[in-house]
């Protein structure tokens, strides 16, 4: 039997490895579970099993209310008509629903695609420079394969959306988080990491941001900070990645005007249906300039071949002869109940010394626990007090966040979320009991500067992506 390397034991997956000294990916991990473990690419290294996933069958049970998962509530959509919607599609044009199509979409969706954005500003868009992906979350892949080689630097919000944090690591690329605030993005910190970038001859990419009603921190850009990163976007050659959802998705303003619709050349725009209809139809797009477009067809083409047919032509009938305004007002008066709900609950029940952040819009409130407090270590307790929430963690790719959650307030009903909020603030001061009395351990500061609703500062240091991931989905 051929010895094995230092620390690996000899087994049935290790005979005739021969790890290349140095070559990381070539050392066998788990030998005697996987007999291919010496097989598999170096990016697959950095793929975590989460431990959200095991949280989510503990979830679903009926006892214990989720704040954890970001899924959108379809129930509230006309669910009958939807359905005989589909059925007529199969029926009157089956062959074409149920063929292969174009690799970059349905140019019919593409045109309402256009008026959808227009919602948000962006007029000069033509059907031919859209993308159609399965959903925005390909996009995003797409994205960033046809930009980034392993060791790239991306800038990203810090806290970041999981799934891009998920995406950029299977590229490969470092991630270095970037400060927020309750004004969102602060161009300040931007275009500190961009001169910190530029000096330490590292090669940005580009800037992901999602500007409108954050996930997770539940924040929106303002209008002064929008014109302030699209600025620096000319000044510093900054392409901007701008990942957009949630932006129909506001309590008490009009959307606000895309950063794509300011400048067409340096901003790439992706979009959803996932939140403003159905996320389990799959589908969304990238607006993006024309060279972009053509390897961004190119490379969904070698990944899919094409978009789902049926789906395509199913949004686009429901734009065509369904009433999907009113429909996106209806889900965001649904929304706004349940934020009330969270937010009166939080501000009556939750121990001194947490704070959280105040969605207009959206999905999620970002909550920071005391001092001292770690949302991870404190998550078991949470489950068993039938409380769910994701920690903070999950959305860094540093290791940060470990004082913060994300709380969801999108499908529970509000009489479950007062409940979840009510156990949680009990946790939470049950923690803090807990840690009083050993208040003479080091706990660590993991506490972030400034006033509340607040959002950390973040270490700026490049790192790999090494955070957990969570398969949140949403
Ligand atoms: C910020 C953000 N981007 C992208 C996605 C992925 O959405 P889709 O369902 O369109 O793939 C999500 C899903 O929650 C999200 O929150």
């Amino acid at each position: 039997m051929a010895t094995p390397p230092p620390g690996q034991p000899a087994g049935p997956g290790s005979q005739g490895a021969h790890p290349t000294p140095g070559a990381s990916h070539a050392v066998p991990r788990h030998p005697r579970l996987d007999p291919l473990a010496d097989r598999y690419a170096a990016r697959t290294h950095g793929m975590k099993s989460s431990e959200i996933r095991a949280l989510f069958s503990v979830v679903s049970r009926p006892e214990v209310v989720s704040l954890a998962g970001g899924m959108p509530a379809v129930t509230a959509l006309p669910l009958d008509a939807v359905g005989s919607m589909i059925g007529d599609l199969v029926s009157g044009m089956g062959a074409q629903t149920l063929q292969y199509g174009s690799g970059q979409g349905d140019p019919r969706l593409r045109e309402r695609i256009c008026d959808v954005m227009a919602l948000e500003g962006i007029t000069d868009a033509h059907p031919s420079d859209v993308v159609v992906t399965v959903g925005s979350q390909q996009g995003l892949d797409l994205v960033t394969r046809v930009f980034c080689d392993p060791g790239d630097v991306i800038l990203a919000e810090g806290p970041s959306y999981v799934g891009a944090l998920g995406v950029f690591q299977a590229a490969e690329a470092r991630v270095r988080h970037v400060a927020m605030d309750a004004d969102g993005l602060i161009p300040e910190a931007l275009e500190q990491a961009l001169l910190e970038c530029r000096a330490a001859g590292d090669r940005v990419k580009f800037l992901y941001t999602v500007p409108n009603f954050h996930n997770p921190a539940g924040v929106t850009l303002s209008e002064p900070r929008r014109r302030a990163i699209v600025d620096l976007a000319d000044r510093y050659d900054l392409l901007v990645v701008e990942d957009n959802p949630y932006g129909l998705l506001g309590f008490d303003h009009e959307p606000m005007r895309a950063l794509r619709a300011r400048n067409a050349q340096r901003v790439i725009y992706l979009g959803s249906f996932s939140k403003t209809f159905s996320p389990g139809l799959r589908v969304g797009w990238v607006l993006a300039p024309l060279a972009v477009r053509e390897k961004l067809v190119l490379a969904t083409e070698a990944q899919v071949l094409c978009p789902p047919s049926l789906t395509q032509y199913a949004v686009a009938r429901y734009l065509d002869t369904q009433p999907w305004r009113e429909q996106i007002k209806l889900f965001t008066e649904l929304y706004r109940e349940r934020r009330d709900a969270t937010l009166e609950s939080l501000d009556a029940l939750m121990p001194p010394g947490t704070t959280w952040t105040r969605p207009d819009g959206g999905f999620y409130v970002w909550l920071q626990l005391p001092d001292g407090l770690d949302a991870k270590l404190m998550q078991p307790r949470a489950v068993a007090a039938h409380v769910a929430y994701v920690p903070g963690i999950g959305f860094y790719a540093d290791g940060n966040g470990r004082e913060f959650m994300r709380l969801s307030y999108c499908y529970p009903e509000p009489d479950q979320i007062r409940e979840g909020v009510r156990r949680l603030a009990r946790v939470i001061e049950a923690e803090l009991d807990l840690h009083s009395t050993f208040d003479s351990v080091d706990t660590g500061s993991f506490r972030a500067v400034g006033g509340a609703p607040r959002v950390p500062d973040v270490d700026p240091s490049v790192g790999p992506v090494t955070g957990d991931r969570f398969e949140d989905r949403a």
